[in-house]
């Protein structure tokens, strides 16, 4: 069949006049299909699937509650644009709650339709061709995309262990430093599970001070932190004159369909990115936004989120410990990044994460997602689905049960 005439059309950045013609296929692409593999050619093998990277849970019920008594009133109905006062009013509630941070609702607060179009839209604000962004690698690709969209380079911060997955913000060439523009974080980190440090912190707002760089940091994870209390990158002193923070109410929320979520920050910074939003949407569902509400003035929710993942997290953890692996509890996120193994006590070899993650799912039905940017690491993640504790348990002893036989070599 012949190319239709818009072939030749395609913008360079999605790959030009090739586009859609690559054999590349996307990690996780990969997964699925090994997994629609491994269910049809072992129906009688429960898929144990640590790969998802959703929350099991549904928004809970006073959120959906309140979303069925504003979905009815007609004053909900038209575009939000850049969102309604209140529920930037009820981010500031719950910032200063949570971390003490005092933001003023009007001109230093935005919602967003997740976190993941922020990000999308951040590089607008800043980059022109040439420019450059830093970002910890592995970690959630969109700014980069999009930097690459503009014309900007991506510089890779890798996070490594022997560093305690934070950048290596010293070692980061001149050249890259002198162009760079945008320094992206995510803390909790996704995959590592890190969490952040005030002193960590301290550090990135003289490191924009001293390269010019504009902070986005992303704080998709920021409600699951395990073992001290959440920790806001503006919590730290400066920290409002250098960057701004993405929050979404997907995961710490059970609200990830939903799509809301704020920025936070400067005003100028704010202001920037909510007129590239007001250019590329018009704003979430008022319904929505007015049912976040309800689910940010209860700070009950975050608290059962946490609690439920924090306790699959320690079975998880000692589990897979039992079977070999090296891992600890994470600091946050629903996430365990471990080293992957290098083979099998029966003569199989893993060349890299990705070899290891296909052969346990093709042969033994268990899913994890495989990183391979800075050292062979395995993604867990505890967004599996069990009714409750005793199916959590059967499915953790099911996976044991699995893994040991394997016998895995590191
Ligand atoms: C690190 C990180 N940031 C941002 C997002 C996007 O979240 P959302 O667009 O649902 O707010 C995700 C989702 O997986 C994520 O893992």
């Amino acid at each position: 069949m012949s190319d239709p005439y818009f072939q030749t059309l395609f913008a360079e950045r999605i790959g030009g006049a090739r586009y859609g013609k690559g054999s590349d296929i996307y990690k996780f692409e990969k997964i699925k299909r090994a997994k629609r593999q491994a269910l049809a050619e072992h129906p009688e093998r429960m898929l144990i699937d640590f790969g998802i990277g959703e929350n099991d849970g549904m928004a809970p019920e006073n959120v959906r509650r309140s979303m069925a008594e504003e979905i009815g009133k007609p004053e909900n109905r038209g575009y939000a644009d850049n969102g309604i006062p209140a529920f930037k009013e009820a981010a500031a509630r719950f910032m200063q709650r949570h971390f003490g941070v005092t933001l003023d609702p009007v001109t230093e607060i935005n919602h967003c339709i997740g976190s993941k179009p922020a990000l999308a839209m951040v590089p607008a604000c800043f980059i022109n061709p040439g420019d450059v962004t830093l970002m910890t690698v592995p970690g959630y690709p969109v700014a980069g995309t999009h930097t690459r969209y503009y014309g900007g380079e991506v510089h890779r911060l890798p996070l490594l262990r022997e560093n305690g997955f934070f950048p290596d913000l010293d070692g980061i060439p001149a050249d890259a430093a002198r162009r760079a523009k945008l320094l992206v974080l995510n803390y909790p980190n996704s995959p590592t599970g890190t969490v952040a440090t005030r002193e960590f912190y301290r550090r990135v707002v003289d490191f924009a001070h001293r390269h010019q760089v504009v902070v986005v940091q992303d704080a998709a994870h920021t409600i699951l932190t395990f073992h001290e209390e959440p920790l806001s990158f503006l919590a730290v002193p400066g920290a409002k004159d250098v960057g701004i923070e993405i929050h979404s109410m997907s995961k710490g929320f059970d609200m990830i369909g939903w799509r809301i979520g704020w920025f936070c920050g400067h005003p100028l910074l704010v202001q920037a990115l909510a007129d590239v939003k007001d250019n590329s949407d018009s704003g979430q569902f008022i319904a929505i936004q007015k049912a976040a509400i309800t689910a940010l003035d209860d700070p009950t929710i975050p608290v059962r989120v946490r609690e439920k993942y924090r306790r699959r997290l320690e079975k998880l953890v000692a589990m897979l410990r039992r079977c070999g692996f090296t891992c600890e509890m994470p600091g946050g996120s629903y996430f365990l990044y471990a080293p992957a193994p290098t083979g099998t006590a029966d003569g199989h070899r893993f060349e890299n994460a990705e070899a290891a993650s296909q052969y346990l799912i093709h042969e033994h039905s268990i899913v994890t997602v495989p990183w391979d940017d800075a050292g062979p690491h395995l993604r867990f993640s505890v967004t599996y689905e069990a009714a409750d504790e005793r199916a959590e348990d059967a499915l953790m002893a099911a996976a044991e049960e699995r893994l040991r036989a394997i016998r895995p070599v590191f």
